[in-house]
């Protein structure tokens, strides 16, 4: 199995970002322990950053093929863009959904997520944590899809 993590806009600057939010853990520490969790899980991590929409767009039409499902944290754009959306309903790779924040507790325009229906599920406000077991509960689904 191979699965492919995408972070989303100013997730590159976790560690030093509203830290009282985010806390200190920064986005290399948290892909290098989903790198091990993969390695014990059997399953191959490749993980992308970017700022810009259309590059995760492109990221996901290219997961087709390579990956057997996604573990993505949009950050902002989960709750603004219909076009992440569509290209994750556009390749039908399982997709889970990851905050690090819980994003229900937080101000209103942040408990819309686009993302929602069309992901297997969502885990939210476990801090870096919540990459570790979304991690787990894709690779959870993918095992028991038929072969
Ligand atoms: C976030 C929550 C989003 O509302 C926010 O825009 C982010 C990070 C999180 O991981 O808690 O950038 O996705």
């Amino acid at each position: 199995l191979s699965v492919l993590v995408l972070h989303g806009p100013n997730l590159n600057l976790l560690g030093q970002r509203e830290p009282g939010i985010y806390g200190r853990v920064t986005l290399d520490e948290i892909n290098r322990s989903l790198e091990q969790e993969g390695q014990a899980l059997q399953v191959k991590i490749s993980t992308l950053q970017s700022n810009h929409e259309g590059a995760l767009v492109d990221a996901i039409h290219a997961a087709q093929g390579h990956h057997q499902g996604i573990l993505i944290n949009a950050g902002a754009y989960t709750h603004t863009s219909v076009a992440l959306r569509d290209a994750i309903a556009a390749v039908n790779l399982p997709t889970v959904e990851v905050h690090l924040s819980n994003i229900y507790r937080r101000e209103e325009f942040r408990y819309h997520s686009f993302i929602a229906p069309v992901a297997v599920g969502q885990i939210s406000g476990f801090g870096p944590e919540s990459y570790r077991l979304g991690l787990h509960a894709l690779v959870h689904h993918l095992q028991q899809l038929p072969a």
